[in-house]
């Protein structure tokens, strides 16, 4: 585990999108895993601004997203399908056939997880994954308790997550009681992982990432012992560390 301080939100945003783009020159063809969230906003918008100043091309680049929610079309303006194409795929060059978010609308979403754990593979894996982290050290959807071996499959949101989240839906029932998610060992598998953490609120997680032992009662905790996993974090979210 290799962490990164930076100022602030800015910097943070920097540093990973110069990481990415770096990695993208080096190899056309990566194959990039995604976040949704607030975090990685200011990264995928440098990315956006780096397309268009220097046609940086993703033409050859695949990428998978960490999660979805059951039930959501696409054109849900709440569904991570929509976050991803307003904030990163609709401004580049990429072929939206190689962008994969798993289908939250799938008939058997049960099956949906086993082919897009197929997909990844058939891939070569994912070569670098960006990941946020919850303040509960959750990554993806994967909640504190999830074994550490999972691969993708359906979790049921608990209430506190769907409460937290009715604020975007507009009332409580509105919010899906299903999200499909990459499983803790589908994350540890990709062979190099960028986790941003920025801002008072994380300082928590952070702390307890840093300092408690690895525990499947910690979700990001299981990245400690990855070969390759970076932090990015400012020092609003460091605090003392
Ligand atoms: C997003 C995801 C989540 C977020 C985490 C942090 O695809 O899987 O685990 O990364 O909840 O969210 P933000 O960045 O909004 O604080």
């Amino acid at each position: 585990m290799r962490i990164i301080r930076v100022k602030d939100d800015q910097e943070m945003s920097q540093k990973a999108a110069e990481m990415v783009i770096a990695k993208m020159r080096k190899n056309p063809s990566l194959t990039l895993g995604l976040a949704t969230g607030e975090t990685p906003i200011g990264t995928y918008r440098l990315m956006i601004e780096d397309h268009q100043r220097n046609g940086a091309s993703y033409q050859q680049a695949t990428t998978f997203n960490l999660d979805e929610y059951v039930g959501l079309p696409g054109e849900n303006d709440q569904s991570y399908r929509y976050f991803m194409n307003k904030y990163l795929l609709d401004h580049i060059d990429i072929k939206k056939e190689r962008t994969h978010i798993p289908d939250g609308n799938a008939a058997d979403v049960q099956q949906e997880c086993v082919t897009y754990e197929r997909l990844i593979a058939e891939h070569g894996g994912i070569d670098l994954q960006i990941v946020g982290i919850g303040r509960n050290g959750h990554i993806g959807f994967n909640e504190p308790g999830t074994p550490f071996d999972t691969k993708t499959h359906i979790i049921e949101l608990t209430p506190s997550t769907r409460e937290a989240n009715a604020k975007f839906f507009g009332r409580i029932e509105d919010v899906p009681t299903h999200a499909i998610t990459m499983g803790i060992a589908t994350i540890y598998a990709s062979k190099e992982i960028i986790m941003l953490i920025t801002g008072e609120s994380k300082r928590e997680a952070l702390n307890n990432l840093i300092h408690r032992d690895i525990n499947e009662a910690f979700p990001a905790s299981a990245l400690k012992r990855h070969p390759n996993f970076i932090i990015i974090a400012d020092e609003a979210a460091l605090g003392e560390n």
